[in-house]
C-alpha cells in the first residue's frame, strides 16, 4: 500500500507523534494508502515554515507577473501528474471518473486563470482623487497587500478543487499556506504539495498536513502567526472556526452549507426542468453544498413534473465511481451514509410522502461500499427539519407553490443562501425571481456551474466572503490607506491644531482658473470665449430685475447665433428648487454653456445648473464639498452689481428649505470659466443695491484677512479690494454713472473674491447668512450690519491684519498701537457706511429683536464661522454681537 508523509517547509515528512491512519475507497472500503497523520507539533512547525516564507519576502515580496511565472510551472507540474490525480480523486472520495477526469484540468486553469487576473486586472494601488477630507489636503492612495499566513480548511466532497479554491489565491496574492485536508480524502492535496516542490515552490508558501480536523483546527484557528482562515465545510464547525479565530482576531472566510431551492416556474421546458432538477440535486451523489435539495414546483405543473423527475431518477445508474458508465458513485463514508439514512427515516416520521428511493443500493460485484439509491420526498412542507437541514446526501424536497412571491418566500424560508436555480422560458420573469433571493448564485435553467471569474459563495449561515474572480483576490489582501500631505508644517494642520493655541493655517495652495475680461466694451469677449469653450449653445440665466435693465438682451446680442434662450425666473437668496427649475430649461433647450447676467443670486444658480446639468439628478443631489474631478458644464459670468465677487469663488451659497439654511456647493471645478466684468452692466445698479452690494465685498475682503486660513497672495488681493472700495464707493454713490469708478468696485468685487475662495470668511458671513435665510435680509446688508461689530470682537485675534485694513481705509495710523488701529478700521468701515447711506442696525431691515437669540444658535453652525479668526463656541457671544447691531 502507498504511504504518504506531512508536507512542511519544502520537504515530505513523518509526523512528529510517527502516527499514520488509513484511507479507504467508499466503493469497495478497500483501503487505498496509509497517511502520516498531523499532530499539534506539526501544526505548529507548518504555521512556522510559513511564517518565516511569508516574512522573509522572498514570495510576498515578488511582483504579481513574477508569482505568475512560478504559479504557471505548477500549474505544469499538476498536469503531469493529471492521470494520477484524477484516479486517486475519484478513488478516495467516491466521485465518478467521468467527473473526477476533469479535476486536474480544472484546477491548472483555475490557476492560470486567477494569475491572469491578479497580474493584469486586479487593483494593487489604486489613487484616490477626492479624499472626501477637505481639511487634510494631500495624496491619498489605496495599496492591497498580502495577508500573511492563511489555512486552509477543506472537505472531502471535491478534496482537488476545493484545495485549489484557497490555495490559488492565496498563492497568487503573495500569502503563504497551510492546508489540511479532510481526513477522508488527503491524498490528491499531497499530490499537489509534490508538484509544487518540483515546480519551485519556495520552502514553506504551501504546507500540507492532514490529521484530525478537531485536534488540528484547534491550533489552526488559534495560533497568533496565522493571519487568516479559509474554511469549506458545515455551517456547524464554521462557526466553530469564527469562534476560534475572534480570539486572535483572524480574518475569516467561510463557505458553509445550504440547502438551496430549485424553483420550476409553470412556464418551465418540462424536459430541461427535470434535468435540471435531477443534475441539480443527485449529481456527485447529492454532496455539493449548492445543490438544489428544495425544488419547488408550481401547482400548476406538479404532478407531471414529479413523475417525470421519478422515472428520470429511477433510471439514474448507481456504480462503482471508477466505472465509466457510473451516473453516480458511494457516498463517502460510512458516517455520511448513516447521516442520510436518518435523515430519510425523519422524513417519513414527519409525514413527507417518499416518492422513490429512500434505501441502500448493492453494485453488482463489489461487496460493501456507501452506495445510496436517489430519493425524493414530495408533499414536503418548507418547515419540516428535512427542508430546513442540510443532508449532503441525494435526497430532494418536493415544495409545491402557487404564485412568484410564494416560491421567493419559500426559498428565503432558510438559514442558508448559497446557491438556487429558476428554471422558466421567460428570461425575465426568471431574472425577477432571481433578484429576489437572498442567495449567494443563482442560476437560470442550469445548475452547478462554476467559473474561474465569477463569485461564489453564501448570504446568511452559508457563509463569509467569496471564492474566484477579484471577489476572492480581495478576500486574501489587506488594504492599506497611504495618506501624504501635501503640508509638511505643524502649523499648516489643521487636525494638529485642535491640540494646540495656534489656531491659523499658514501654508497654503492657490488656484484661482477663472479668466478675467475686464474693461468697456469687454462684453465683445463673449463669441469668442463661448467657441473657445467649445460651445455654441449658451443659456442666458438672470433675474427679472436684470432683464428689465435691459442687460440679458445686451449680452443676447453679444453672442449672436450662440444664445439659445433667456431664462429670468430666478429670485433673490436661491434655492434648490430655483436650479432645479432652471437646469430643467437648460436640458430642454440643450444648452451647452451658462451665461449668469446678474448678481450673487443668479451667479449662483448658475453654478448649481452647471453642476446638476453635468451630473445628472437634481441640485440637492450635489451640495458637496471638493468632489468634483471634472470640469462641468462651461460657465461664463458677467456680474451686475458691486459685491459678491462670485464671478470668480468656488462657492455656490444656494437655500435648502429642508434644512432651513443656506447650504453650499463648494469646489475648484465650479469657478466660472471666464468672468465679464464691463462696467456697462452696474451703470443701472440702483444707489442701495449697490452700496449693499459693494458692503458684501468689503465683508469678504476684510474676513479673508482674518480668517484662520489668511495668506499673503489673499491679503493683498484683500487691501487692494478694500482700498478700491473705500475709494469708489463714494463716487459711485454721488455719480451712479461714474463708469470709472463702477469698473473699480467690480474689480474690488472679484479681487475680494479671489481672496475669500482661498483665505475664506468668518463670523460675520455666518451671521448674515442666518438672518438672511430666517428674515430674508440681503446677503450686503446683513454683511454690512454686522461686519463692524465682528471686526471689533475680533480684534485681539487679528490685530495685525486689522491694522492693516485700516491704512488701506486712509486711516493714519502713525502714532496707534497696533490694538487701537485696529478697532479704529471698525470705526472707518462704520464711517463709509454712514457716509454711503448703509443701513445701519438689524432693527431698520425687519428682524425681530426676539429671534436674535434663534439666529445667534444658527450662526454658530454655519461652516464659514469655522475660520473666524477668534474661535467662535458660545451663541451667547454671538447673541452679544447680534443685539450691538440691532
Ligand atoms: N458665491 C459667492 O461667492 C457668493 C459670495 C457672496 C454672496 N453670495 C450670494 O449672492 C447672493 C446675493 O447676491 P447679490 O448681492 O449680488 O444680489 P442679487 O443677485 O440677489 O441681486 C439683488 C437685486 O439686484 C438687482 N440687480 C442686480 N444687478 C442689477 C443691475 N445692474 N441693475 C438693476 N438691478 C440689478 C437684481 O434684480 C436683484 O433684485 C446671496 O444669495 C449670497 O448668499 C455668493
Amino acid at each position: 500500500m502507498e504511504q504518504y508523509k506531512l508536507f512542511i517547509d519544502g520537504e515530505f515528512v513523518n509526523a512528529a507523534s510517527g502516527k499514520t491512519f488509513e484511507t479507504i475507497d467508499p466503493g469497495t472500503e478497500a483501503p487505498i494508502a496509509t497517511v502520516a497523520q498531523a499532530g499539534k507539533a506539526d501544526a505548529e512547525r507548518a504555521i512556522a515554515a510559513a511564517r518565516k516564507a511569508f516574512d522573509s519576502g522572498d514570495w510576498s515580496g515578488l511582483s504579481p507577473v513574477s508569482r505568475m511565472a512560478k504559479i504557471q510551472d505548477f500549474a505544469d507540474q499538476i498536469a503531469q501528474q493529471g492521470l494520477r490525480l484524477a484516479e486517486t480523486e475519484s478513488m478516495e472520495s467516491g466521485r465518478i471518473i467521468s467527473y473526477a477526469k476533469y479535476a486536474p484540468l480544472l484546477t491548472i486553469v483555475l490557476l492560470r486563470n486567477l494569475c491572469l487576473l491578479a497580474a493584469t486586472k486586479f487593483p494593487w494601488e489604486e489613487e484616490i482623487p477626492v479624499s472626501g477630507n477637505v481639511f487634510a489636503p494631500g495624496r491619498e492612495y489605496i495599496r492591497r497587500e498580502p495577508v500573511g499566513v492563511c489555512v486552509g480548511i477543506i472537505p472531502w466532497n471535491l478534496p482537488l478543487e476545493i484545495a485549489f479554491w484557497k490555495i490559488a489565491p492565496a498563492l497568487i496574492m503573495g500569502n503563504t499556506i497551510v492546508l489540511k485536508p479532510a481526513s477522508y480524502t488527503p491524498l490528491t492535496a499531497l499530490i499537489a504539495a509534490e508538484a509544487a516542490k518540483a515546480a519551485g515552490i519556495p520552502n514553506g508558501v504551501i504546507n500540507v498536513i492532514p490529521g484530525p480536523g478537531g485536534e488540528l483546527g484547534k491550533i489552526l484557528c488559534t495560533h497568533p502567526d496565522v493571519d487568516k482562515i479559509a474554511f469549506t465545510g458545515s455551517t456547524a464547525v464554521g462557526r466553530e472556526i469564527m469562534r476560534l479565530a475572534s480570539d486572535t482576531v483572524k480574518k475569516v472566510t467561510l463557505e458553509l452549507g445550504g440547502k438551496a431551492a430549485n424553483i420550476i416556474l409553470d412556464d418551465a421546458d418540462m424536459e430541461l426542468a427535470v434535468e435540471g432538477a435531477v443534475f441539480g440535486t443527485f449529481f456527485h451523489q447529492g454532496q455539493l453544498c449548492e445543490s438544489g435539495t428544495r425544488v419547488l414546483i408550481s401547482s400548476k405543473i406538479h404532478d407531471e413534473f414529479l413523475d417525470k423527475m421519478k422515472k428520470r431518477a429511477e433510471s439514474l445508474r448507481i456504480g462503482y465511481q471508477m466505472d465509466p458508465t457510473s451516473h453516480m458513485g458511494p457516498l463517502v463514508s460510512k458516517t455520511q451514509l448513516a447521516t442520510v439514512e436518518r435523515y430519510v427515516k425523519l422524513g417519513e416520521e414527519e409525514g413527507a410522502e417518499l416518492i422513490t428511493g429512500g434505501k441502500r443500493v448493492e453494485v453488482k460485484g463489489i461487496n460493501g461500499g456507501y452506495y445510496y439509491a436517489p430519493t425524493i420526498f414530495a408533499n414536503v412542507n418548507n418547515k419540516m427539519r428535512i427542508a430546513q437541514e442540510e443532508i449532503f446526501g441525494p435526497v430532494v424536497c418536493i415544495i409545491k407553490y402557487d404564485s412568484d412571491e410564494e416560491a421567493v418566500a419559500i426559498a428565503n424560508d432558510s438559514i442558508y443562501g448559497l446557491g438556487g436555480g429558476v428554471f422558466s422560458s421567460n428570461t425575465a420573469r426568471a431574472e425577477r425571481i432571481a433578484r429576489g433571493v437572498r442567495t449567494g448564485t443563482m442560476w437560470i435553467n442550469n445548475y452547478h456551474v462554476f467559473a474561474d471569474f465569477c463569485p461564489f459563495g453564501g448570504y446568511k449561515q452559508s457563509g463569509v466572503g467569496r471564492e474566484f474572480g477579484l471577489e476572492s483576490l480581495r478576500e486574501y489582501t489587506q488594504v492599506k490607506r497611504i495618506h501624504v500631505s501635501s503640508m509638511a508644517d505643524a502649523k499648516s494642520n489643521m487636525s494638529f491644531q485642535l491640540m494646540s493655541d495656534y489656531k491659523k493655517v499658514d501654508g497654503f495652495s492657490y488656484n484661482c482658473p477663472t479668466n478675467v475680461v475686464a474693461g468697456h466694451g469687454a462684453l465683445a469677449s463673449i463669441s469668442k470665449a463661448v467657441v473657445d469653450l467649445g460651445c455654441r449653445r449658451a443659456l442666458i440665466l438672470t433675474d427679472s430685475g436684470v432683464n428689465k435693465a435691459g442687460l440679458a438682451q445686451l449680452v443676447k446680442n453679444g453672442l449672436a447665433d450662440f444664445c439659445v434662450g433667456i431664462y429670468d425666473n430666478i429670485a433673490s437668496d436661491p434655492d434648490l428648487e430655483t436650479v432645479d427649475a432652471a437646469t430643467a430649461v437648460a436640458r430642454e433647450l440643450k444648452a451647452d454653456c451658462i451665461v449668469s447676467v446678474g448678481g450673487g443670486s443668479v451667479i449662483d444658480t448658475a453654478k448649481g445648473v452647471c453642476v446638476t446639468l453635468k451630473n445628472g439628478g437634481k441640485a440637492n443631489d450635489h451640495l458637496n464639498m471638493l468632489v468634483l474631478t471634472e470640469p462641468q458644464t462651461p460657465h461664463i459670468a458677467i456680474p451686475t452689481t458691486a459685491g459678491t465677487g462670485s464671478e470668480v469663488t468656488n462657492i455656490a451659497v444656494l437655500t435648502s428649505k429642508g434644512a432651513g439654511r443656506k447650504l453650499f456647493i463648494v469646489d475648484t471645478r465650479i469657478m466660472p470659466n471666464v468672468a465679464i466684468l464691463d462696467p456697462r452692466f452696474t451703470m443701472s445698479l440702483p444707489k442701495d443695491l449697490t452700496v449693499t452690494t459693494a458692503m458684501d465685498a468689503m465683508t469678504h475682503a476684510i474676513e479673508a484677512m482674518t480668517s484662520t486660513m489668511a495668506n499673503q497672495i489673499c491679503d493683498g488681493m484683500a487691501l487692494h479690494a478694500i482700498r478700491l472700495i473705500n475709494e469708489n464707493l463714494p463716487l459711485v454713490v454721488a455719480d451712479g454713472k461714474n463708469e470709472k469708478a463702477r469698473l473699480n468696485l467690480q474689480i474690488a468685487a472679484t479681487m475680494a473674491g479671489w481672496a475669500f475662495t482661498i483665505a475664506q470668511v468668518g463670523l460675520a458671513h455666518g451671521m448674515a447668512h442666518t438672518i438672511g435665510t430666517l428674515h430674508h435680509v440681503p446677503h450686503g446688508v446683513a454683511c454690512g450690519i454686522v461686519l463692524p461689530k465682528v471686526m471689533r470682537y475680533n480684534v485681539d485675534h487679528a490685530t495685525d491684519k486689522l491694522a492693516q485694513v485700516a491704512q488701506a481705509l486712509g486711516i493714519t495710523t502713525a502714532g496707534m498701537t497696533e490694538h487701537d488701529a485696529a478697532l479704529a478700521a471698525a470705526d472707518a468701515v462704520e464711517a463709509l457706511m454712514k457716509k454711503v447711506g448703509h443701513p445701519m442696525r438689524l432693527r431698520e431691515v425687519g428682524v425681530p429683536e426676539e429671534n436674535l437669540a434663534i439666529c445667534a444658535f444658527h450662526a454658530i453652525a454655519d461652516t464659514a464661522v469655522l475660520f473666524n479668526g477668534r474661535p467662535v463656541g458660545d451663541p451667547n457671544e454671538v447673541l452679544q454681537i447680534y443685539t450691538q447691531a440691532y
